[in-house]
């Protein structure tokens, strides 16, 4: 395989580092642009980065980093963004900048005469399904609307058939399920995906779309309150104090291995048989919330002495249930998923308990809260 000059959006983040790794040890040249959010990254320097990787500190708003950036590149993955549901939900305005503006001002300028972009990968996400697909035993197979507020303030968490009441059983949910996010980020990632699939089909720069299902890893900040829940719930069983499950614990996630992800991205850059189109990026598998918790704390906490608490309550822009029908993926790409949840749990309790998490997430719970966003 050609080496190729590769430009990592993001490149510092928990996806983008493990990308980063893998694209310089296939022999690839790579650059990374990354802000270096303080909520993410914290205040101290960053973790260093192997010598071989050019670091550029700057915003994906900025049209001179940009250019500074995108100079000499011919692949890009677009990999920087603002990642909480809940947080999106009292920054609109500034999710809608960095996500929907920033991938727009990256795309003017890979579509400007001078740029050498052969090929852009974008990070998209399954929140923009909001719910994901469903069957009913009377109607079948359905796309639900979000569920209705008075439903879960009074604590009715599952969706039932608009058309005979039935509770609906989730099923895979494949790429041809319409948009319908239900909360700000996720429309940011609806727009997100289209910028750069629209502005790569109008320019004929070949664009992939791959939309990741919750993705966890090692290395991920486990003191950013607004992570995913799997490092949440991880720093807060390294803390001693339980893990905070919304509605039930019952609602469902396809939570997949950010080596996975790194799988998917770059089959999308070496073969063209996905350009143009989106595609998803999971296991195939559902698991609960308190599966997930409960197998974490086997790992983390074998003493047994800490129990999950749930909150019942709801967080606004939460969706029920929703896991990947990745065939599509495995059609076009030959993607297989490798590393299970089982094996996920060892490689996340083993780089966790080298960490010392603050757990903020009490901090960020109350700004929900205070805001009416969880109730
Ligand atoms: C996550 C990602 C999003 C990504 C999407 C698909 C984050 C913050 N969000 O969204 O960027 O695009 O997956 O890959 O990484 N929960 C609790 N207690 C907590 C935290 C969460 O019960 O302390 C629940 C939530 O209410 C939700 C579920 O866990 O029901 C998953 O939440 P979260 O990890 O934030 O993921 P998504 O919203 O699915």
């Amino acid at each position: 395989m050609k080496s190729r000059r590769v430009l990592v959006t993001g490149g510092a983040g928990f996806i983008g580092t493990h990308l980063v790794e893998e694209l310089v040890s296939r022999g690839h040249r790579v650059r990374v642009l990354d802000a270096l959010d303080p909520q993410v990254h914290g205040h101290s320097s960053p973790r260093r980065m192997a010598k071989e990787i050019e670091m550029i500190r700057g915003d994906v708003l900025d049209e001179d980093t940009l250019a500074r950036a995108l100079s000499g590149i011919e692949v890009v993955f677009h990999q920087a963004a603002s990642v909480g549901v809940g947080q999106s939900m009292y920054e609109p305005a500034a999710y809608t900048r960095v996500n929907s503006l920033g991938t727009a001002t990256l795309m003017e300028k890979i579509a400007s005469p001078r740029s050498e972009v052969e090929k852009v990968v974008i990070a998209s996400s399954m929140s923009l399904y909001g719910e994901g697909k469903y069957d009913c035993s009377e109607c079948g197979p359905i796309h639900p609307s979000p569920r209705r507020r008075d439903d879960t303030a009074r604590g009715h968490w599952e969706l039932g058939c608009p058309q005979c009441g039935v509770d609906l059983k989730p099923l895979p949910t494949d790429e041809r399920v319409p948009p319908s996010p239900t909360s700000i980020y996720a429309i940011t990632k609806r727009c997100q995906e289209e910028t750069v699939l629209v502005m790569g089909r109008s320019y004929g720069i070949p664009s992939v779309a791959l939309r990741y299902f919750n993705v966890y890893s090692p290395a991920q900040s486990l003191s950013n309150p607004y992570r995913g829940v799997a490092a949440i719930f991880a720093s807060r069983i390294l803390n001693g104090v339980p893990p905070v499950l919304f509605e039930d614990g019952l609602q469902s996630r396809d939570f997949t291995h950010v080596s996975d992800i790194v799988q998917a991205n770059l089959l999308a850059m070496e073969r063209s048989d996905a350009d143009y189109s989106v595609l998803n990026v999971g296991t195939g598998r559902r698991t609960t919330l308190l599966e997930l918790t409960h197998g974490l704390l086997r790992k983390l906490r074998p003493e047994g002495d800490l129990q999950p608490q749930i909150a019942g309550s709801f967080r606004e822009g939460d969706i029920r249930h929703c896991f990947a029908d990745i065939s599509q993926i495995q059609k076009t790409l030959g993607f297989e998923p490798r590393v299970s949840l089982e094996e996920g749990y060892d490689d996340l309790a083993e780089w966790a308990r080298t960490q010392r998490p603050v757990d903020r997430t009490e901090q960020a719970f109350g700004e929900l809260r205070s805001r009416g966003l969880v109730r």
